[in-house]
């Protein structure tokens, strides 16, 4: 079973073709399928999920039941579209991926539905931007394996209630809050992703590197993964890069020194911040004071969507304390000024912002 990746391209690709069946997907990247783990025993990190699916997966097979529905969040490259393909690969099943943005009309989710097999799984990424009609079409499918079509108009009207198969949705989100309670209830299992550590991300990149057949030192794997923003994704995307460097510009093998030298070429700095993680801590120091400041205006001033500074440059900057969330918008904290190598204005420290 190849499971096809969450990468940007996603959305994309599943618009084309909202029924995307894993073994018709066209990988643009092939490099990136290799890598994926495809069991529990090669996905590292995100032990306490994996020890809770383990037995809910043996539970689900000793019943010969399908698995209840599940919804996993978290920022994104944590592994939400993996650990789904783990759980197809162990249970045997077909994985359908899609993704919330596809399912614009009601004949997309209802094709969908209709066309998944006993105890295949349907994967939704981005679950948080159904609307409201996907949403109410997937109430009865998820709770009694049924579609409920209304076929006529007024006092005509009739409700036909079309049986299912018994399927598993699995819903992948960043915004778990955005997601409506009568959704969030019909998941048996919600559990959120964490960043990894370091220590784990050493052995995602030792891992990565020995299948792309890239020579690289416990330290030098180290390196990276010291700069991938607690990310699986991150730490693989830049081992691919460092070894570009180690090919090219030294003997080939990622140590401490390639690995450290070539992320400073690429600008990614201790904290594996990028250019435009630093271009917001700096906007926000230098044109509002520390802040705080709306997300709206940071994002205007940065020409970037609201919603890929929140998805993806903000809940690192949080997480690794550089960044804080105020009612009154985002302000940059002591550790985040110390970062940049600014001192703090005074006013910073009102107790009120
Ligand atoms: N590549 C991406 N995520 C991974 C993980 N959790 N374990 C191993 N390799 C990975």
């Amino acid at each position: 079973m190849a499971i096809i990746s969450d990468d940007e391209g996603l959305e994309k690709r599943v618009k084309r073709n909202p029924i995307v069946k894993s073994e018709t997907i066209e990988y643009d990247n092939l490099f990136e399928s290799n890598i994926r783990p495809k069991d529990f025993d090669s996905y590292i990190g995100q032990s306490a999920l994996k020890e809770t699916l383990k037995i809910t997966l043996e539970a689900a097979k000793r019943r010969e039941k399908p698995l209840d529905h599940m919804l996993f969040y978290g920022p994104p490259g944590l592994g939400k579209t993996t650990i789904a393909g783990v759980i197809a690969a162990q249970m045997g099943v077909e994985i359908r991926i899609t993704s919330a943005p596809s399912l614009e009309r009601p004949r997309d989710i209802i094709g969908i539905l209709m066309s998944l097999k006993g105890g295949e799984i349907l994967f939704i990424d981005e679950i948080h931007r159904l609307n409201k009609v996907a949403e109410e079409i997937l109430y009865p499918a998820m709770e009694d394996f049924t579609l409920d079509m209304t076929t006529g108009k007024s006092q005509t009207a009739k409700t036909l209630r079309v049986p299912l198969p018994k399927f598993t949705l699995i819903g992948a989100t960043t915004k778990a809050g955005e997601l409506s309670s009568p959704l969030r209830d019909r998941f048996g299992m919600i559990h959120r992703l964490e960043f990894y550590t370091v220590e784990e991300l050493t052995k995602v990149v030792m891992r990565t590197a020995k299948i792309l057949e890239v020579d690289i030192t416990e330290k030098g794997a180290e390196a990276i993964a010291r700069r991938s923003r607690g990310t699986p994704r991150i730490a693989n995307r830049l081992v691919k890069r460092v070894s570009d460097f180690a090919i090219v510009k030294y003997d080939g093998t990622i140590d401490e020194k390639v690995a450290n030298e070539s992320l400073d070429i690429l600008k990614i700095d201790e904290f594996g911040l990028d250019n435009t993680d630093r271009a917001l801590l700096s906007l926000i120091i230098d044109k509002y004071d520390g802040g705080p400041v709306g997300i709206e205006t940071i994002a205007a001033a940065l020409s970037e969507d609201v919603r890929t500074i929140e998805d993806v440059c903000e809940p690192y900057l949080l997480q690794a304390g550089l960044l804080q969330r105020t009612p009154r918008g985002r302000k940059v904290s002591p550790e985040g000024f110390r970062h940049l190598g600014r001192k703090m204005p005074s006013t910073q420290t009102s107790l009120f912002d």
